[in-house]
């Protein structure tokens, strides 16, 4: 049982896979009711990279990770349980870890079991679980293996949601979805973050994602944040060539801004 606000530290963290890492001295902290932070930055830039360290998935090189001052490597049984719950994150490649042949029903089930455990049980139902992400009762007798890209994604993010956390980690979250899809699961996560004070970091290429969600984003490039800005600000002025590149392939965006700004 949590009564304390959790915070997740990372600082001067170093991480990659090769003699060259791809993060290079970051640092970043989420707690409950912060600003919604987004991170974006080019493909292969190491964005993945953090999101697995912060979530204690990956050893960094150097730097340290705690979950309320402790190291998150180290977690042990209890605060172990605590962090698994309170600290969701959503990771790019679907089902990291759950076993294809599982029934969506019992995936829920498991989660709300773990929920009621460490006494973050929301009291939603299976059902209400799902509907959070659109997704109908239809898909309850499914296996996990058989379901589409984008219900997997709307699948994965209502698990997450499931626990209640208080720290939300989300490592390119509609990439699998329509734009009307990802127009509703946007929206619904921005109503959900703000409603229960969830401290959201999401990593993603996708500006516009980003404007919908975060207060701000850093810009990852060359293994630290060489920009930090408002999505506006850094579609609108964007200073670091890497924060042009991707602001450039906004321009509807870019101009509806500035239309407004004029
Ligand atoms: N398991 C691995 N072994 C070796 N190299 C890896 C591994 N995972 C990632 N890399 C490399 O590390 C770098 C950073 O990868 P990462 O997945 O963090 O990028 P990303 O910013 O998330 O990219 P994307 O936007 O395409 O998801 C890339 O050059 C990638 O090829
Ligand atoms: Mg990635």
């Amino acid at each position: 049982m949590s009564s304390k606000q959790s915070v997740l530290s990372a600082s001067g963290i170093v991480a990659g896979y090769t003699s060259r890492p791809s993060i290079n001295g970051v640092s970043v902290e989420l707690s409950k009711g912060a600003p919604a932070l987004g991170i974006t930055g080019a493909s292969g830039v190491g964005k993945t990279t953090l999101a697995n360290v912060l979530y204690g998935q990956l050893k960094p090189a150097a730097g340290r990770v705690t979950f309320d001052g402790a190291a998150v490597s180290k977690l042990r049984l209890g605060a172990k349980k605590r962090f698994q719950t309170t600290v969701r994150k959503v990771g790019q490649n679907g089902f990291f870890g759950l076993d294809g042949e599982s029934t969506v029903r019992r995936v829920v089930e498991d989660d709300l079991k773990a929920a009621r455990k460490a006494g973050r049980a929301s009291g939603e139902s299976v059902e209400q679980i799902l509907d959070t992400m659109f997704l109908e009762p239809r898909f309850l007798d499914r296996r996990l293996r058989t379901l589409s890209g984008g219900e997997r994604q709307r699948l994965t993010l209502a698990l997450a949601l499931s626990t209640r956390p208080e720290i939300l980690i989300l490592d390119e979250p509609t990439t699998a979805l329509d734009p009307t899809l990802k127009d509703k699961v946007s929206a619904r996560l921005r109503d959900l973050i703000a409603e229960r004070e969830i401290g959201l970091l999401v990593f993603s290429h996708d500006l516009d994602l980003l404007a919908r969600l975060c207060a701000q984003v850093h810009v990852l490039a060359e293994g630290t944040f060489v920009e930090t800005g408002t999505p506006r600000d850094l579609l609108v002025s964007p200073q670091h060539p890497a924060t042009r590149d991707i602001a450039e392939a906004y321009p509807e965006a870019v101009r509806a801004l500035r239309a407004v700004q004029e």
